[in-house]
């Protein structure tokens, strides 16, 4: 039984780790572990019975709350908070029931005043030891009440100990940046206003006492499935209780409830390992693999996206002569980017009108896709559906159709303005017009792109309260993609939002696939695509090789985008025939090792945003094939030795690596510090990659 109701404790185990919590003597439902699974439910905790601290800290204020409201004299991070249509601004969900239904709890919390009606939902995943936790409210009463915050969870940490956040945080071109630091008295806030999740931080988090590194110690981890604003508060107090409080950002946020109404918040899934970051990260990585992607067993094609090579200048001519191209190079796809549909003749016109322009493509887009898949490469396409630029048939049509105040000049995004996707005339416009081109065409890549953050964010015309268009945006935004997976389960998505600007749980329910920056210079992407790492797995990372940072070693760059769903995005015109056939060999190599980069487990050897030394390794789930990709970005001349040590080896199991002599146990190969030649004389940006292979005795 994943869960147990054993004396009015709550217990949720999942295979190794366990989370419980109860109704305290005040009738506060209170947190009392997370951690290592234990023997016995007697193990257990009961819920911590605080006692008052002085005149000026309640016992509610001591109490670690599995989902507090705003009231009494608490001054912690509440989960909820509401104001009556009578103007009370106080909210007490008391216990009223619970239902275990098979791995999912539902507890049931009740105002005794107001009719407010607030359920916990607890999800266990037991193989893969996470819990999912969101709540619901209900209005039962006939008046309608303002939800001010609804988050979806607060995860409470061992009382006693200090701790260190995990997280990260970047900037477009510049994204991913793994920052551990102390977490101080007090609160902490990571949060997006933008309208998509960020280039800026992740709804996302690891807490660890300090010690842990990527082999071992307590790693607490969690975040939220949510592609809009979200808040993260990591609150210290005064009492040694550390707990993270997640969810929809309140910040500017209302949503009206009326009479029998429901509001949902977003899923937030959170785990804990005693095996270090490391640890962390594959749990995540064999979540998402296994249980979240549209297409998880789906094998990536090498692909070539035409965007850095033409720009705007997409016509059949200038995309069938990169196609020959990329076919020779061993490409199995090939994506038109920006710049095909009508009017799009630079970055100031056309969007929002999806259907190929008649000038670019006298001949319709079927000549170019025929050519393409004769060349024997599916062929992709790429869309931005929540942009229209004024300069637009659309927006001609549909002025009203944008976010905008009546009373403000919108600002232009990328020379863009903000297609309102919580209207449902917007969401209708765009499941036909996508559609349309998925019918039409045989597209079996199609790329869903957003390049601009929120500006003057008015809804006109909103049916009722307009600050509730941070939450309706992201549902328009998720229902119009729903369904146009739904009648194209074929097509595979990526996302991209300028690169990293919307990486999360929520777009990787409808993508397989995320271009996670635009910056694509590989000494920058291996820190990009480390930070990366600790959340999702490469099966999720374009990882693209172009003509940026050009002066790194050909092979070099290859090697960085290997390590996630290669492809190449050059100006492949005017590569050199030597550059021509070097990289079809290494995208001939890279098609051996790619089901251990997508299905495998990966290891952080060393990481990325320390040393002038990196490598990653990935390990098939049987252990019998791996292969290490390593990189010296810069080292001194006189440093000693670069050495590493593998993982996820079998001890006793025989195994051979590449360059290197000899048939060792997998425990000599953990334990040797080995030497790849990426020292003295090479010099700086050289790289190696080396299969690992098990010999049967
Ligand atoms: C964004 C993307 C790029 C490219 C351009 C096209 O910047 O991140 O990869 O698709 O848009 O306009």
């Amino acid at each position: 039984m994943p869960i147990s109701l054993h004396n009015s404790l709550f217990i949720l185990e999942t295979d190794r780790t366990a989370y419980a919590f109860g109704l305290n003597q005040a009738g506060l439902l209170a947190h009392s572990y997370w951690g290592e699974r234990l023997p016995f439910l007697d193990d257990y905790p009961v819920p911590p019975n605080p006692g008052a601290w002085g005149p000026f800290n309640n016992p509610s204020q001591l109490t670690p709350e599995e989902y507090p409201g705003y009231e009494d004299m608490k001054y912690v991070e509440p989960c909820l908070k509401v104001t009556q249509a009578d103007g009370v601004r106080d909210i007490s969900p008391r216990f009223e029931g619970c239902e275990i239904d098979g791995d999912t709890l539902r507890i049931t919390l009740r105002d005794g005043v107001y009719p407010l009606r607030v359920t916990l939902h607890y999800r266990v995943i037991a193989a893969y030891d996470l819990i999912e936790r969101w709540a619901t409210l209900t209005n039962d009463g006939a008046v309608p009440m303002t939800i001010e915050r609804a988050f979806s969870a607060q995860w409470h940490l061992p009382t006693g100990d200090h701790y260190r956040l995990t997280h990260l945080h970047g900037r477009w071109f510049d994204e991913m940046h793994i920052e551990r630091t102390a977490l101080a008295h007090g609160v902490t806030v990571l949060e997006s206003r933008r309208l998509t999740s960020s280039h800026h931080h992740h709804p996302w988090f690891a807490l660890d006492d300090g010690r842990a590194d990527e082999e071992q110690g307590a790693v607490w981890f969690g975040l939220l499935d949510w592609s809009g604003n979200w808040k993260l508060a990591a609150e210290v107090t005064d009492f040694a209780s550390t707990r993270v409080s997640i969810g929809v950002n309140d910040w500017d946020f209302a949503w009206r409830l009326g009479a029998g109404e429901v509001f949902t918040t977003p899923r937030s899934l959170a785990g804990f390992t005693r095996g270090g970051f490391g640890a962390a990260s594959r749990t995540m990585h064999d979540y998402v693999r296994e249980q979240v992607l549209p297409h998880p067993r789906v094998v990536h094609p090498v692909y070539y996206n035409s965007w850095e090579a033409t720009l705007f200048d997409v016509n059949f001519e200038s995309q069938a002569r990169l196609a020959r191209l990329a076919a020779q190079l061993g490409a199995e796809m090939f994506m038109i980017d920006d710049g095909w549909y009508k009017g799009r003749f630079s970055q100031s016109s056309g969007l929002g009108d999806w259907m190929p322009d008649p000038h670019k493509f006298p001949d319709g887009l079927e000549r170019l896709i025929a050519y393409v898949r004769e060349l024997g490469m599916e062929f992709g396409l790429w869309f931005e559906p929540e942009m229209v630029n004024p300069d637009s048939d659309l927006y001609r049509a549909h002025p009203e159709w944008v976010i905008r105040y009546p009373t403000r000049e919108p600002r232009l995004g990328r020379d863009a303005l903000h297609l309102n996707l919580a209207r449902a005339d917007v969401q209708a416009y765009l499941i036909d017009a996508l559609d349309h081109m998925l019918s039409r065409y045989d597209i079996r890549y199609a790329n869903w792109d957003m390049n601009r953050n929120v500006s003057e964010p008015g809804w006109q015309d909103a049916p009722g309260e307009p600050r509730e268009l941070w939450i309706r945006y992201v549902d328009g935004l998720y229902h119009v993609w729903d369904s146009i997976r739904r009648k194209h389960p074929q097509v595979i998505w990526q996302s991209c939002s300028g690169g990293g600007g919307r990486i999360d749980l929520g777009m990787l329910r409808m993508s397989d696939l995320i271009w996670i920056s635009d910056n694509s210079g590989a000494p920058d992407r291996l820190g990009i695509q480390a930070g990366y790492s600790l959340m999702f797995p490469a099966t999720t990372m374009q990882a693209w090789v172009t003509d940026q940072q050009r002066d790194v070693p050909f092979r070099f760059r290859f090697h960085a985008a290997m390590c996630g769903m290669l492809g190449v995005g050059a100006d492949i015109t005017r590569w050199s025939a030597a550059e021509m056939e070097e990289a079809r060999d290494l995208i001939a190599e890279y098609k051996t090792i790619r089901p251990l980069v997508q299905f495998g487990d990966l290891y952080r050897l060393r990481p990325a945003d320390q040393q002038g030394f990196t490598a990653v390794q990935y390990m098939s789930k049987d252990q019998r094939e791996g292969v290490l990709l390593a990189f010296r970005t810069f080292v001194g001349q006189h440093e000693p030795s670069l050495t590493l040590r593998l993982r996820g080896l079998i001890p006793g199991a025989l195994y051979r690596v590449e360059g290197c002599d000899g048939v060792r146990s997998g425990a000599a190969w953990m334990n040797l510090d080995l030497q790849f030649g990426l020292y003295g004389g090479l010099g700086n940006y050289s790289s190696t990659l080396r299969r690992i292979t098990m010999i049967d005795s």
